[in-house]
């Protein structure tokens, strides 16, 4: 099977389950439950998702039964990307190609949607790992990422250094590692914790795919196009964000990508079993254009 066509089906076994996950949601008041599905279905990529079901591939388990852990993940992404909306963040008015959450349900509902699924991972990560050991592994490897240790760090960090001219490699590095490539990591470690393989070797190559899928969001950020990638451009520049466009210019940039894109491929040699799908992501994350 082709790399499309995997993508696809990890992607239709994802967007069903998810689907029939937010159909059965009934939180009081209605408004919650709807901002909750207004941003968890406004159909995103599921890079994360994606990644998770195809380590467990990698590693001979079935992925379907993952299910819940895979909605975790969507779910803390998608919390991130909210929050990172927000006037007092970002503030980004368009997510996904349409109004951003707090554009549309106002500032405080949207807080409380990035709280409620944040809170709604948890309970799916503790009720995956009541009786199973390795998924609780898994369940801590997502808490992590997720937190002061990982997207948070990142997202401090990223409004530390904004504004602040100083700032150069060592301060980017840290903010792509940790804004994003934890949560890019994560679903790779969390497949290797579930199939007791190689987790470091993972996180080695999910941190670096992290890095080159934060790369490319940059680059994108400044010559991508709009409708595409489904949020407002050019913004990077105007809030004077630290970013690789920022420090190295746009050439640098495309060259430094490609230097990421190589160290991922080397990063992959570490793992064993047929990694054709991941080596594909890697040139699918540095040729994107949404
Ligand atoms: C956007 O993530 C935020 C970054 C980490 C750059 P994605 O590009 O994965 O966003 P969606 O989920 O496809 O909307
Ligand atoms: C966001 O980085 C990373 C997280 C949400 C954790 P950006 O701020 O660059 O993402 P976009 O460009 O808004 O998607
Ligand atoms: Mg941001
Ligand atoms: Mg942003
Ligand atoms: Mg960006």
């Amino acid at each position: 099977m082709n790399f499309q066509a995997r993508y696809d089906r990890y992607l239709d076994v994802f967007e069903r389950g998810l689907q029939a996950f937010c159909g059965d949601m009934r939180y009081e008041p209605p408004v919650l439950t709807e901002s909750m599905r207004y941003s968890l279905l406004s159909g995103g990529k599921r890079v994360r998702p994606v990644l998770f079901f195809a380590a467990l591939d990698l590693f001979g388990l079935p992925y379907p039964e993952r299910l819940p852990l895979a909605i975790a993940l969507e779910c803390i992404h998608t919390y991130s990307l909210i929050h990172d909306d927000l006037p007092a963040m970002d503030n980004d008015d368009f997510r996904r190609g349409r109004p951003s959450n707090h554009k549309r349900f106002g500032e405080g509902n949207a807080i409380l949607a990035g709280d409620a699924l944040l809170s709604l991972a948890f309970d799916l990560l503790l009720r995956e790992s009541k009786e199973d050991p390795r998924a609780l592994e898994a369940a801590i490897e997502l808490s992590r990422a997720a937190g002061a240790e990982g997207m948070i760090a990142g997202q401090s960090a990223d409004l530390l250094y904004t504004a602040n001219e100083t700032c150069g490699e060592r301060e980017l590095s840290f903010v792509y590692v940790h804004k994003t490539g934890k949560l890019i990591a994560a679903p790779l470690c969390m497949a290797a914790a579930i199939a007791g393989r190689e987790k470091e070797q993972m996180r080695a190559f999910g941190e670096e795919l992290g890095t080159l899928f934060q790369l490319t969001d940059d680059i994108l950020d400044m010559k991508g196009e709009s409708a595409k990638m489904g949020k407002t451009l050019g913004k990077d520049e105007k809030e004077r964000k630290l970013t690789c466009v920022g420090v190295y210019g746009l050439r640098a940039s495309e060259e430094l990508a490609d230097a990421c894109a190589a160290r991922c491929l080397l990063a992959l040699k570490d793992i064993s079993g047929d990694v054709g799908f991941l080596s594909d992501f890697v040139s699918l994350v540095r040729n994107r254009n949404h």
